[in-house]
């Protein structure tokens, strides 16, 4: 997986993605991270790439050439290295990347996106800054527009570094351990169960019997059903979409009835 993130701020992309667990990743050549500063694609003297807005309005733009000639670099370089892998054949088709543009009016962002995205090849994200980038560009260049939640930010480097994090983590060998990124919370739209370490008492507090049984069908069930609760308290939006099976369902009805008996 490669990514490349079009930016004004290439060392706070890098700086923050660098000595976490994904520059590791990087480093053991898991996956790739490039910034690509817009400025470097500026086309007057002075390098600006911002200007005002055509019928006037707050704040300046990003400017369209700059961002263009940036990812038309990139798209280049991209297809220039899938041909070397293609061992030169003639029928060779240039790709066009996904382009993700980072953007408070954009799809919002989730797990099941995360996953989409972890499957291509080459990932562009496009920062935007100011009061944004000339629409031209945009209706050119983006496939996706994508947002990480209903605030506005001041640029798009900490949603790419966020999208970054949930995708670089679900491409193979990046986690240390290969299951935790499938059975966590999100997992078919269940939250993860709680969990414990030791001391098996903490203030008073002792580790829930089942899990020092070593019974693993009874810690699985117990699992399962300290999941549905905790969806069913923390995010009963999530399970209209969850794949319950029949035990599920009645054991969420139970749940429910109990819950009724003591508001
Ligand atoms: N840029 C500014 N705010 C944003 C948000 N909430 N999501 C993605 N990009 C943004």
């Amino acid at each position: 997986m490669h990514f490349h993130i079009m930016t004004l701020f290439p060392e706070m992309v890098m700086n923050g993605l660098n000595t976490s667990i994904i520059g590791r990743a990087a480093d053991k050549g898991l996956l790739s991270i490039e910034a690509i500063n817009i400025r470097d694609y500026a086309f007057n003297k002075h390098q600006s790439v911002d200007d005002y807005p055509y019928g006037g309005g707050a704040g300046m733009l990003m400017q369209a050439e700059p961002v263009y000639q940036a990812y038309k670099a990139i798209e280049e370089r991209i297809n220039y290295e899938h041909k070397g892998d293609g061992g030169g054949c003639e029928e060779y088709m240039p790709k066009k990347p996904r382009v993700v543009y980072l953007s408070p009016q954009g799809d919002v962002f989730h797990q099941k996106m995360a996953e989409e995205l972890a499957q291509e090849e080459d990932l562009i994200l496009l920062c935007g800054h100011y009061e944004g980038i000339d629409e031209r560009v945009l209706e050119e260049i983006v496939t996706d527009y994508v947002s990480i939640g209903d605030y506005v930010l001041t640029g798009g480097e900490l949603p790419a570094m966020v999208m970054m994090d949930a995708i670089a983590r679900l491409v193979p060998k990046v986690l240390n351990n290969d299951s935790s990124a499938e059975l966590e919370s999100f997992q078919g739209n269940l939250l993860e169960y709680p969990q414990y370490t030791r001391p098996a008492e903490f203030f008073g507090k002792k580790v829930p019997e089942v899990l020092l049984s070593g019974h693993h069908k009874n810690i699985e069930k117990w699992r399962r059903e300290q999941s549905l609760i905790r969806t069913l308290e923390r995010r009963a939006d999530l399970l209209e979409k969850a794949e319950l099976s029949k035990e599920d369902k009645e054991f969420l009805k139970k749940v429910e009835i109990e819950r009724k008996k003591t508001e």
